[in-house]
């Protein structure tokens, strides 16, 4: 086994390392908690702008397959169709994985999806709350968002080189602190609990699990993480209104296909095959 790239702490220019002493995330118990290839090499760094902006500019530089990067708080936290990630100090987990699988391109939706899959059932099993997942990748409680995954690929004549992970996850965040026009949609895992819980004990959860259902995708276990995921969905069989840029359709989530894209029955009784974009969930109309 090769040396790790970078060492428990390390200073990258531009970013703080956690103090010495009172580590905010403490690398050395989570080295301990985690069992498999996942998080081998990890950074935890005080404050960074994106852990997943870090982790590509280490992929650049020839980070390895399983290396974690994690941060107190993010100044420019980045989420999906552009928006921005709320990521204050001292609550949350932000947390970026880089992974190398052997994959096609457009394989990345199914990496995105092993990634919730991963995520909800390691949250279930250490907090007891019943995580679900809104297509593709938002992890929900109780039809609020607890965290999320932004998944960015590198490919190269037609191969998939890196993938990172980017996890977002409202740990012990107070649901008072959250701007006002999000506060109605968005969850904590303590404002669910009324328990403050060790970011570092799930980040490891988290991480194991990872290491589980990605090594599933590898072997040719993909019908099993898409079984898992439909088990886990809170989308399937719902009236939903989906955004393509500036376009809204609607129509009924019917299932997803072997590549993880959204299959919506539309009033038309024609099928759409949906890769990207946003999702609401529509209240199913009574009589
Ligand atoms: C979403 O829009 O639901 C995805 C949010 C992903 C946020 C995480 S926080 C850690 C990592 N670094 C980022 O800048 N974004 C991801």
């Amino acid at each position: 086994m090769g040396e790790p790239l970078l060492p428990v702490k390390c200073r990258i220019k531009g970013l703080r390392p956690m103090p010495e002493v009172a580590e905010i995330i403490n690398s050395k118990e989570l080295k301990t908690l985690i069992k498999g290839a996942l998080g081998r090499y990890l950074t935890c760094m005080e404050e960074a702008v994106s852990t997943n902006t870090l982790a590509s500019g280490l992929c650049e530089k020839g980070a390895l397959h399983g290396t974690v990067v994690i941060a107190d708080s993010q100044t420019r936290g980045r989420g999906r169709l552009g928006r921005s990630w709320i990521s204050p100090p001292g609550v949350n987990i932000y947390m970026s994985l880089i992974l190398k699988p052997s994959m096609e391109p457009k394989e990345v939706v199914l990496l995105t999806l092993m990634a919730a899959v991963a995520c909800a059932n390691a949250l279930t099993k250490e907090t007891g709350l019943k995580v679900e997942i809104k297509w593709p990748n938002d992890l929900m409680v109780q039809d609020k968002k607890l965290g999320g995954i932004l998944t960015e690929s590198r490919s190269l004549h037609g191969k998939m080189t890196s993938a990172i992970i980017g996890l977002g996850l409202n740990v012990n965040i107070g649901m008072e602190v959250l701007p006002a026009e999000i506060r109605g949609i968005a969850t904590s895992v303590k404002a669910e609990t009324g328990i403050e819980y060790s970011r570092v004990r799930l980040i490891a959860a988290i991480l194991n699990s990872m290491d589980f259902w990605y090594n599933r995708l590898l072997k040719a276990e993909r019908t099993a993480v898409l079984e898992e995921w439909k088990k886990l969905n809170s989308t399937l069989g719902r009236p939903v209104s989906v955004f393509i840029g500036a376009e809204a359709l609607k129509g009924i989530a019917e299932d997803i296909d072997e590549e993880g894209m959204l299959l919506v029955r539309l009033p038309t009784g024609s099928l759409k095959r949906i890769m990207a974009g946003d999702i609401n969930h529509l209240r199913t109309e009574t009589t």
